[in-house]
């Protein structure tokens, strides 16, 4: 195995983080949104368009059958990466978002009826909210909430007690976006598999597979999503992993070229998955781009990215305690590199605008959690979210930052 890069050495590598912001170095804590690009995805995506692009799984001549093979490769290094069984578990898609919606749209609809139970978490991002409650609309499922404590983590027993059974699906984000907290998934899935083995469990995995290993086999989920952009690949790409007798059972998401077998207008046959869930003209240097992300992260290991990210975190709320009147939200030990607060008296819009005066990008608002954050009575939190880049000069112009924020609000 080749050796393994410092995680320290990272930054050099992604253009944006040697430019400033308003005058001032750019402190980047806004990977939770959308991380940075480093040089080695910018390059193979620029390479594809300028000298090897083309349309797949249909040329006959070299440009395309090159870009076929690199495309179909991509799938089976994303397999290895999440530790599916095989390239046959990863289905294209534009993003987290949409993977949710294949899964309710296509196996909901299909194995779904009126009155069977539907489980989230009250941490979920919209993305796995919003289509259990289409697909509550169209056939009158149920959907069931397991709520989180004040610290922001989830209540396990009130989960046990409220499988039952017409549960048929439990959905979980795996890392909290609005907080950082990690969700024991093993044990959500062994609750519902234990209860009843015929239950689906999908793990929004967005970022999980940013801040931590991860290994589909062994956790026994049916359904795990991710999308690119978070994971310093491009955006317009995502991933759907399905367990491919899961995935076999469902009818299509979309309909379209590439999809099918056969059509005649009297009946259309279906590819196998994962291809019948891809229609149309995929995003081929996207995906091609997302195998250079993971290639580059694996440079570095992701125990070890997870590693420095944890060193900066800790030292980052070893600084804020200078800062007064902060308050945080999902405030637990061991947590991801998601810093997530709101400060006395002062909006959160303000202290977002400040910062960015101040050189350091953040994201206040809901973070697509609305209801989140209903339960913390918030309309939304400031939040720096680290990533493999970060350092400790990011984390010394956010403390300068909020403490000006407070001199101003004094
Ligand atoms: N879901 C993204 C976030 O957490 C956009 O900010």
């Amino acid at each position: 195995m080749a050796q393994q890069r410092s995680v320290i050495s990272a930054r050099q590598d992604f253009p944006i983080l040697q430019t400033q912001m308003n005058g001032k170095p750019l402190a980047f804590l806004d990977s939770g949104a959308s991380a940075q690009k480093p040089s080695a995805v910018i390059n193979v995506m620029n390479d594809i368009y300028e000298r090897g692009y083309s349309n797949i799984h249909r040329g006959l001549y070299a440009i395309s059958q090159d870009l076929t093979a690199r495309f179909e490769e991509a799938r089976k290094n994303i397999a290895a990466f999440i530790g599916a069984s095989n390239e046959n578990e990863i289905v294209f898609t534009r993003n987290a978002t949409e993977a949710i919606n294949l899964v309710a749209q296509s196996w909901g609809r299909t194995f779904l009826s009126e009155g069977d139970e539907v489980i989230i978490t009250a941490m979920e991002h919209h993305a796995n909210i919003v289509p259990w409650q289409i697909l509550r609309d169209q056939i009158g499922i149920v959907i069931k909430i397991i709520p989180v404590n004040d610290d922001g983590i989830l209540d396990l027993d009130a989960y046990q007690n409220m499988l039952s059974p017409r549960t048929k699906f439990v959905g979980a984000v795996h890392i909290s976006n609005a907080t950082g907290v990690i969700n024991p998934i093993n044990k959500i899935i062994s609750l519902a598999k234990d209860f009843n083995p015929e239950i689906k469990v999908l793990i929004d995995g967005s970022q999980s597979v940013v801040h931590t290993p991860v290994h589909m086999l062994s956790t026994g989920a049916d359904f795990f999503c991710f999308t690119g952009h978070k994971l310093y690949g491009p955006s317009g790409i995502g991933v759907l992993y399905g367990r491919h007798e899961v995935l076999q059972s469902m009818p299509p998401y979309q309909g379209g070229g590439d999809m099918i077998e056969r059509v005649t207008f009297e009946k259309t046959t279906y590819k196998d998955a994962p291809f019948r869930f891809e229609a149309g003209t995929p995003a081929i240097a996207e995906v091609i781009g997302l195998a250079a992300a993971i290639d580059y992260v694996q440079d570095f290991g992701m125990e070890a990215i997870a590693a420095h990210e944890h060193d900066i975190y800790t030292y980052a709320m070893d600084a804020l305690s200078d800062v007064d009147g902060m308050r945080y939200i999902g405030n637990v030990k061991h947590k991801a590199g998601i810093i997530s607060f709101v400060m006395d008296d002062v909006h959160i819009s303000d202290i977002g605008m400040i910062l960015d005066q101040c050189g350091v990008a953040v994201r206040a608002g809901h973070h697509c959690c609305m209801p989140l954050m209903q339960r913390f009575g918030l309309d939304g939190t400031v939040r720096a979210s680290l990533g493999m880049y970060s350092n400790k000069d990011d984390i010394d112009a956010l403390v300068g930052g909020l403490k000006k924020v407070r001199e101003l609000f004094a």
